[in-house]
This record gives C-alpha cells, structure tokens and sequence, in this order.
C-alpha cells in the first residue's frame, strides 16, 4: 500500500500515520460497520471520482441496515471525499470511507458506542491484474439473503469472501465465483458478474449480490450500445455456454472472464462485446466520453 499524506476522520484531516483506534473498538470484534470502494480517475481536467453520489448513497444505507446513524450529512461527506483526494494530491486513487462503532461499549448490542466515519484514499492499480481470469466456483455459497441484508456493504459480510479467496491460494486460479443456495450464479468476491450468449447480455438479479454501482453503470452502457441487457437466474450450466463473460467492480473495473472450474468459455478470448464495453467504461471514467460526464466529479474545480 502506497500511503498518502492525510485520512480524514470524523470530520478532520489528520497525518495518514496518526489515523489510529483503540483495541477495544466495537466493530473490529463483530463486524458490523460498512464501507465502500470508489476511485478517482485521471482525466485531462485533474482527477474525477467516479459515482460518487451514488457510493456516499450506498453507504448511508449499508449503516441505516445496520442501525448506525451518522453525525454527518451525505453532502458533508461528498465534499470531504473530494477535498481528501485534492489534498493528498494524487492523480488517481482508490478512495475508502468507513463507517464503524468505536470505543465505548461491547456486546452485540452497539447501541451507545460512538458511531465513527473515516475516508483514506491512496494509488491502487487493477484489482485483477490479468487479461483474462480463471474462476474457481466457491465451495462457500454467497452469504444467504435471509441471514443478513445482502445487498448491503456490511464489514462482516467480507469473511465470505475472504473464506472464497483464501480456497485459491497456491492455486492457478484468479478469482472465485460464488453460487448461491439454489446453484445459481451469485457474484464474485467482490465483483458482479456478466455473460453474453448470441450477442445477448445477461447478470443474475438483486437479491444475493450487492447492487454494483458498475454493474449499473455497465448496463446503462450496454442499452445505450442498443444490445439487450437481462437480469435473469444464471445456473451453472448456462454460464459454463457462455460466448463471453466478464466481472464488474469499482476495483476490478472490466474483467473478461476466460474459464470457470477450467472450463474454457467461448473461444476463450476477449469477445467482442465485452473488449467494447471494457474499452467504454475506461473512456467513461477517465472523462474522454462527454456523455456520461453525469458520473463524474472533477476534484478541482
Ligand atoms: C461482493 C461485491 N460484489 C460486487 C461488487 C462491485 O460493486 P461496485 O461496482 O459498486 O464496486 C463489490 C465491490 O464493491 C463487492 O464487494
């Protein structure tokens, strides 16, 4: 990790190395806090974070699943995210704020511990960086909807998908793919998942994943192409006959997929459809498509 020069936390900008909590802060012991991922593009006109309106709102509604009410609006926060990345002075980052329980109270009940708010950005390159990623189907499904509130971004929610990243170490594989409890496709460990079949695109529904803001930004882009774009129940069978597939994510951005369980899908190459949305995506968030100039937030202006 690359560090920058400040952290914003609970509403002040302190020294990265001073950004510190105590032992005994709630959310390090039971996970409930919530988070997200954003990035700050370069573009010609300074960098620009992508989506931010959308990752602030996610994020208040990952807390208010959780209970957490914070001491700071959603505006506060926009405007502490983009000063945060024109003062650490990057190009590009990846920007994490984090919402948690401190110090104050213990027991599953977190009523009466302080509720906390952090924002880090600092340079982080692709998140998979490969041409083309291998899956290895999880033998953990996605967490269950009626276990937890599933599509949101809940810090507990990642040691499912830790346990999934963790099967593949000392592995060939890049990446894991999680079904859900009926044997359909759910998503990655921290991406959506996409496959064409004769030149339609097709992603599994709401209701085991989280409401990728790229998932939604790549199926404005897909209608906009005028190709078809479904939400439909993915089994394994039917990804496995994909022409093309690919993941989407604030950090993995585009990924063509090549196999699952070493299974070659298509003919195991960037398909077209996917080369020309990973190819719009990264016109999109880097400022050089005017049309969707909607999704960005200049840091310096
Ligand atoms: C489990 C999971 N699915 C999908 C995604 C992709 O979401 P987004 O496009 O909002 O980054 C992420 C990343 O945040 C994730 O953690």
């Amino acid at each position: 990790m690359e560090p920058t020069q400040y952290i914003w936390m609970d509403g002040e900008f302190i020294p990265w190395d001073d950004a510190k909590v105590h032992v005994l802060t709630h959310t390090l012991h039971y996970g409930a806090g919530a988070f997200e991922g954003e990035r700050a593009y370069e573009t010609d006109r300074g960098p620009a974070i992508f989506r931010l309106r959308e990752h602030t709102e996610r994020l208040f509604y990952s807390t208010k699943c959780i209970g957490m009410e914070l001491p700071f609006t959603q505006e506060q926060i926009n405007e502490a995210t983009v000063e945060l990345v024109r003062k650490n002075g990057v190009k590009h980052c990846y920007i994490r704020p984090l919402a948690f329980y401190g110090y104050g109270k213990m027991g599953l009940n977190p009523t009466g511990a302080p509720s906390r708010l952090i924002i880090a950005c600092w340079p982080w390159g692709a998140y998979l960086p490969h041409e083309m990623v291998d899956l290895k189907v999880s033998s953990y499904i996605r967490i269950h909807p009626k276990s937890t509130i599933s599509d949101a971004k809940i810090c507990g929610h990642y040691v499912n998908s830790i346990l999934a990243v963790r099967e593949l170490i000392g592995t060939h594989y890049h990446e894991a793919l999680f079904l859900d409890e009926h044997g359909n496709i759910a998503e990655g460990p921290g991406e959506n998942f996409f496959m064409i079949k004769n030149g339609e695109v097709f992603t599994p529904p709401l209701g085991t994943i989280l409401a990728g803001i790229t998932r939604n930004t790549i199926m404005e882009l897909i209608t906009d192409q005028g190709l078809k774009v479904s939400e439909k129940s993915i089994s394994l069978k039917e990804a496995l006959s994909a022409d093309e597939a690919f993941f989407t994510g604030t950090a993995a951005e585009v990924t063509p997929i090549k196999s699952i369980d070493d299974n070659i899908l298509g003919k195991g190459e960037i398909g077209e459809i996917t080369r020309t949305l990973r190819t719009l995506y990264l016109d999109v968030v880097s400022g050089k498509n005017e049309k969707y100039s909607k999704f960005l937030t200049y840091v310096n202006q």
